[in-house]
């Protein structure tokens, strides 16, 4: 019999390559399915001095994974998943496990897995974050499907998940699409993160005139600080980067144009469904969107010139990190809602410190403040919102005056600022008792009879205005 291999992993491009070369690395024998002969050598290559093979015959690769099978997908999220689970099926046997790897639509691995679940095949939607190097040198691992079948892929998981304090960044999430719509809501904060910190760096590079050098040189020093975090670490080396094509710096060179592969829009679209507010993401994809209008944009500048604006106060440094880490905890506080509200709706059963826990290194969005994240939902694992957490709202009330005061700076210079508006005004609003919505109530009732209710006393009400 062929030699026989722990782990199977389908799609060898980057993010595949690295994922299979790390699992090698931590010990377990793994082999790559791919249709291209070019990328088996490739892995080869690379794959030297640990026990990896590659192959682009599919009967090939099941009969060499021992058996109950773990395979993994790493294929692009869609239909070439489902044509993949396809060409699969009639291969693999009773107990195997399949995972898909990408960012499915959690929609999307419910209706796979009932259907793998039929044929007695184990089926996992697990989200893999940190990009490139994080698959190949330990990212934060979110999977979700049979809780018992779990045990088979786990001790290859925890070994190739980013480690903090000794704690692998993978845990079990819950059945089904769990994992999926876990790394859907890290994807709607990384979203909101992201459009937070260009806006910042509006502020600061037109508003201020700072320069690259020391906005990187700022980022720094802010990620020694309570904003460290992988975004903000990458974004200091950002600024520091030649273009090797011109004399300016690269970052001045990129279109201002941002892509995107929808798991943003997903998190919003399902954050109305769900009821659940996350202004912060909202206009973070809103924001991608302007972005793409970009020749409307140019001719819209023709017609309204920046005004120079007098009234613009002095900003600090210290207030652009607040008012950032201000907005930070606003945007995961507004993820962790949702998730807390789709762990009824959907019977998730989600553990909002788990979650918390696994974020704090591989992925795309660690960052310090997930340890303290963590401490809350230990505290309290029934949190509703992380801004009613006493740690969290003394963060929150220390940096409120500076998000106002950079807020207030970005209008009166004219510099957008939507996610950080929306931050904040998501904030005001949540921190009210009484909002002004009394009279939409009273507006419903005049023009549609659609009744209102009182402060007062309980009942159903209608005047006839
Ligand atoms: C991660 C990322 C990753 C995602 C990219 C690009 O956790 O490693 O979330 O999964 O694909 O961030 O996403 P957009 O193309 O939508 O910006």
């Amino acid at each position: 019999m062929a030699k026989q291999y722990d782990f199977g992993l389908i799609g060898l491009g980057v993010m595949g390559r690295n994922l299979i070369l790390n699992i090698a690395d931590s010990g377990f024998s793994a082999l790559g399915l791919t249709s291209s002969e070019e990328k088996v050598k490739l892995l080869k290559e690379e794959g030297k001095g640990v026990d990896i093979d590659g192959t682009i015959g599919k009967e090939d690769f099941i009969a060499r994974l021992s058996q109950p099978r773990k395979i993994m997908m790493m294929v692009p999220a869609g239909d070439p998943v489902d044509s993949m689970i396809e060409q699969l099926l009639p291969l693999l046997e009773e107990g195997d496990v399949l995972i898909d790897g990408g960012n499915s639509y959690f929609e999307d691995t419910d209706r796979r897995e009932k259907y793998l679940h039929e044929k007695g095949v184990y089926y996992f939607g697990a989200g893999v974050s940190g990009g490139a190097k994080g698959a190949r040198f330990g990212p934060s691992i979110m999977p979700g499907g049979d809780r018992k079948a779990y045990e088979l892929i786990k001790p290859i998981f925890e070994a190739a998940a980013a480690k903090v304090d000794g704690s692998p960044c993978v845990d079990y999430m819950g059945d089904r699409s769990a994992g999926n719509y876990v790394k859907m809501i890290h994807n709607g904060i990384e979203y909101g993160l992201m459009q937070l910190i260009s806006e910042i760096y509006d502020i600061m590079h037109r508003g201020m005139g700072i320069s690259n050098r020391v906005l990187s040189d700022t980022f720094d020093d802010w990620n020694k600080g309570k904003l460290q975090s992988f975004l903000i670490e990458i974004t200091a080396e950002i600024f520091k980067v030649k273009d090797g094509e011109s004399n300016a710096e690269l970052v001045d060179m990129i279109l201002d144009r941002a892509k995107q592969k929808g798991t943003g829009k997903w998190t919003s679209q399902n954050a109305m469904d769900l009821g659940i507010p996350i202004p912060s993401i909202d206009t973070a994809v809103s924001m991608r969107e302007i972005s793409a209008m970009k020749s409307q944009r140019i001719e819209a500048e023709k017609i309204y010139p920046k005004t120079e604006s007098n009234g613009a106060s002095e900003l600090s440094i210290s207030d652009l990190e607040n008012a950032l880490y201000f907005a930070f905890i606003v945007t995961y506080s507004q993820g962790m809602s949702q998730l807390a509200a789709a762990s009824i709706e959907y019977d998730y059963n989600l553990d909002m410190e788990k979650i918390s826990k696994i974020w704090r290194g591989g992925c795309i969005i660690r960052a310090a403040l997930l340890e303290d994240m963590r401490q809350a939902y230990d505290n309290n694992p029934e949190l509703t919102s992380l801004l009613l957490d006493g740690s969290f709202s003394n963060k929150i009330k220390a940096c409120e005056q500076s998000a106002r005061k950079v807020v207030l700076y970005a209008i009166e210079k004219g510099i957008p600022s939507m996610s950080l508006s929306a931050s904040l005004n998501y904030f005001d609003s949540f921190v009210s008792g009484r909002l002004p919505l009394n009279l939409i109530q009273a507006q419903r009732d005049h023009f549609g009879s659609h009744t209102y209710e009182r402060i007062d006393k309980e009942g159903i009400f209608h005047t006839e205005w």
